[in-house]
């Protein structure tokens, strides 16, 4: 990064610190402390906003952002992560942090922005990543099972996330096959899971997970049914908590993951099933199946009853759209 970008982004950070006091505060307020004109901090405004910041203009006031959240700052929350023993990589904003990740992959390390201008989702999709409101990190993991004893990993991260969520409190939490976090059928969390590292060797497992935490109602473009934390109870969340929890969980069930496979999660999925005895579809390249899911097998794949039989459909093969009845 050059030193005129970090300026920039040093500025803007400097800008969201003196907002995140929920006050309305005037350009020309921001123009002193910052020592820059307002017309500069006009267009420090107009960037943050494009970044997706909910900042409202009061007029003959200043700026007002609606709902605060504090930047994450890595000197709070390294004590915790340091015990889990994990690195670290922070930046304002990346590309992706999967991305970021994939290009220099390490073993139990964390990467994490508070911003992606190319945030990516499953299927080609794009994550959005309006700034300092959500999470969006990657976590990296190297381990030594062969890749097709993988396949239910994906859910084991979706059932960590659950599970964090539950310790700290929140309720009406489910799972979507094969990796959505959901409540009342609205995505709380996306998981994308890469794969890098030579067949030969260990592979490397990058853990992608963007998780809803402030966002709040001014995001349309969006194309599905969304909620948040904040949202679930109607407060500001404090996004480095989250954070910690999430990691802990994830970390305890990769270890098991590692030592009995999906077999040890098949049960707290079903739990959490949002499908389970549902009528549904399962989108497929080649055309569309209806039945009723079943729950998932000891591999992790979806169990779909149609045309009198019980049969296992993989992960990243089939999308699934609950019908409404
Ligand atoms: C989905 O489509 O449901 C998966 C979304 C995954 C988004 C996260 S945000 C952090 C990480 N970096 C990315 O580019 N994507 C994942």
């Amino acid at each position: 990064m050059n030193s005129q970008t970090a300026h920039k982004e040093q500025q803007l950070s400097q800008i969201i610190q003196l907002l995140s006091d929920g006050q309305c505060h005037s350009g020309q307020k921001l123009a002193e402390e910052l020592e820059v004109s307002r017309a500069y901090v006009w267009k420090l405004i107009q960037q943050l906003q494009e970044y997706g910041l909910e900042l409202e203009s009061v007029s003959g006031k200043g700026y007002l952002w609606q709902s605060p959240s504090a930047l994450l700052d890595s000197k709070k929350f390294i004590m915790a992560l340091g015990a889990l023993n994990i690195s670290h990589e922070y930046d304002f904003l990346m590309d992706s942090t999967n991305q970021r990740l994939k290009e220099k992959f390490k073993d139990k390390h964390l990467v994490i922005t508070e911003y992606q201008t190319a945030g990516r989702g499953r299927r080609g999709r794009n994550w959005q990543s309006p700034l300092a409101t959500n999470l969006y990190f990657s976590y990296g993991w190297k381990t030594e099972q062969p890749v097709q004893q993988l396949g239910g990993l994906s859910l084991v991260v979706g059932i960590s996330i659950v599970e964090a969520l539950d310790i700290m409190g929140f309720e009406k939490l489910q799972l979507k096959w094969p990796n959505d976090v959901r409540v009342e059928q609205q995505k709380l969390a996306g998981i994308l899971v890469e794969l890098t590292g030579d067949a030969a060797g260990d592979l490397e497992v990058i853990i992608g997970i963007g998780l809803n935490v402030n966002m709040q109602s001014q995001q349309e473009t969006i194309e599905q049914e969304w909620t948040s934390l904040a949202n679930l109870s109607g407060r500001s969340i404090d996004r480095q908590a989250i954070l910690v929890f999430v990691l802990k969980q994830l970390q305890i069930n990769l270890k098991l993951f590692e030592q009995e496979g999906f077999a040890a999660f098949q049960q707290s999925w079903n739990q959490y099933d949002e499908s389970f005895n549902k009528r549904v579809e399962v989108h497929q390249s080649n055309g569309v199946l209806h039945g009723t899911a079943k729950g998932v097998n000891k591999s992790g794949a979806l169990l779909l009853e149609y045309n009198n039989e019980i049969k296992p459909i993989f992960a990243g093969e089939v999308s699934l759209k609950v019908e409404a009845s």
